[in-house]
């Protein structure tokens, strides 16, 4: 018998594309789902419900935010990745580990083919289906969202009712992907880019606004953050901390038109307070510790590096090599960063660090400035002599 593994959620994408798939290829179908935003013991057994009502043989709910924290999330914020200005990338670096979560298990249980709910038109498409041809030797990769007879959700919730498909009454009025580095929130009325996002669609920072100023220390070793005012913590604990910490205040949402692997414009929202805050502390300790030839060069890095990762080229040797190179300069990222969280923003107020490389004595311009001037000029003429107008 035909055993196929997918990608599942329990939304009503994959619940009809898991019954769909039974009786299209009468096959043992194995779902998987990774936790990566912190589900509840209740949820968890509710998605495992869903799916075994639906037609799974088994079906796998794992708590991955470790190690999304550990290797995903963590050689992006080294690089200071964030795509199109504004996106920390949450959903981008999410897809390899689900990639290689189902790698693990086609590998484990002897399946052939992995299918995902993702549309003809996104970029997840990419990233699933690259993650698995990168990583697994003969796997076939199942899309029937791309060439099955449904073409609107009313026809999916119809043929899920009719089938009698566990699946949440009403579409919802947005397509959201969640998990801890941020929260991705698209269609609708977003679709409308001259409208303003409606207040309902916000989904971490709609809440009651803090206006009393908070003031926190972020503290790195080796470019990843340890502690937050002083005390040692695990990252994922890190990151939710600081995700409703900004929330509060409102921090780190994005209103964006993006530009998708697929060669369209997007409109979506993010909201990723923990990676806004989390990655200016970063930037802000690097400019402070690298020389400014490594800081350039790595500003330039940054760019590509971004680019592969939202074009879901994670397990490419490039990604690789260039993830090797940020380490290296993460060798002296190591030391705290404090800032205030205000409505709406924060400012980052001090910072020190045994790596600093800034010196207050050829900085000043009070007593003790060890800064011999008299070399500027000479420094000055030499380096422009190329431009110079002479004659
Ligand atoms: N546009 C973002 C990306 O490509 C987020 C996609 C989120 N997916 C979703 N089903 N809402 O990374």
């Amino acid at each position: 018998m035909k055993k196929i593994l997918i990608a599942y959620s329990g939304g009503l994408d994959t619940s009809c594309m898991l019954h769909w798939l039974k009786k299209k290829y009468k096959a043992e179908l194995y779902a998987y789902c990774a936790n990566l935003s912190g589900m509840s013991r209740a949820e968890k057994n509710k998605i495992i419900r869903k799916g075994l009502a639906t037609g799974a043989k088994k079906v796998i709910v794992e708590d991955m935010r470790d190690e999304f924290m550990r290797n995903y999330v963590f050689p992006a914020l080294k690089a200071d990745a964030v795509y199109d200005g504004e996106y920390f990338m949450a959903t981008a670096i999410g897809r390899p580990l689900i990639a290689s979560r189902l790698a693990h298990y086609a590998r484990k249980y002897g399946i052939k083919t992995v299918a995902h709910g993702c549309t003809g038109k996104g970029n997840d498409q990419v990233r699933f289906e690259t993650g698995l041809y990168s990583l697994v030797k003969d796997v076939e990769m199942l899309a029937p969202l791309r060439f099955w007879e449904f073409r609107t959700r009313e026809e999916e919730v119809a043929y899920a009712k009719k089938n009698n498909i566990p699946v949440s009454a009403g579409s919802k009025k947005y397509s959201l992907d969640e998990n801890i580095w941020g929260v991705a929130i698209e269609c609708g009325r977003l679709e409308d880019p001259s409208l303003p996002p409606p207040a309902d669609a916000w989904q971490w920072t709609g809440g009651k606004l803090k206006k009393r100023e908070t003031k926190i220390t972020l503290s790195f070793r080796k470019g990843v953050p340890v502690a937050v005012n002083g005390r040692v913590m695990k990252p994922v604990a890190i990151a939710e901390k600081l995700n409703a910490l900004g929330a509060a205040h409102k921090i780190g949402r994005a209103d964006i038109i993006e530009s998708r692997i697929v060669g369209i414009k997007s409109r979506e929202l993010y909201e990723s307070p923990a990676a806004k805050i989390i990655s200016a502390a970063h930037f802000d300790l690097e400019r402070m510790v690298l020389d400014r030839e490594t800081l350039h060069y790595k500003e330039k890095l940054a760019k590509d590096f971004s680019l592969l990762v939202y074009n879901g080229r994670w397990f490419s040797p490039l990604r690789e090599a260039l993830s090797a190179f940020v380490d290296v300069t993460q060798k002296n990222v190591t030391g705290s960063v404090t800032m205030v969280l205000r409505p709406w923003s924060f400012e980052i107020i001090s910072r020190v660090s045994p790596y600093s490389i800034y010196s207050r004595s050829l900085a000043t311009y009070a007593v003790g400035d060890k800064f011999d001037r008299s070399l500027a000029e000479g420094f000055i003429k030499l380096s422009c002599m190329d431009i110079a107008k002479r004659g």
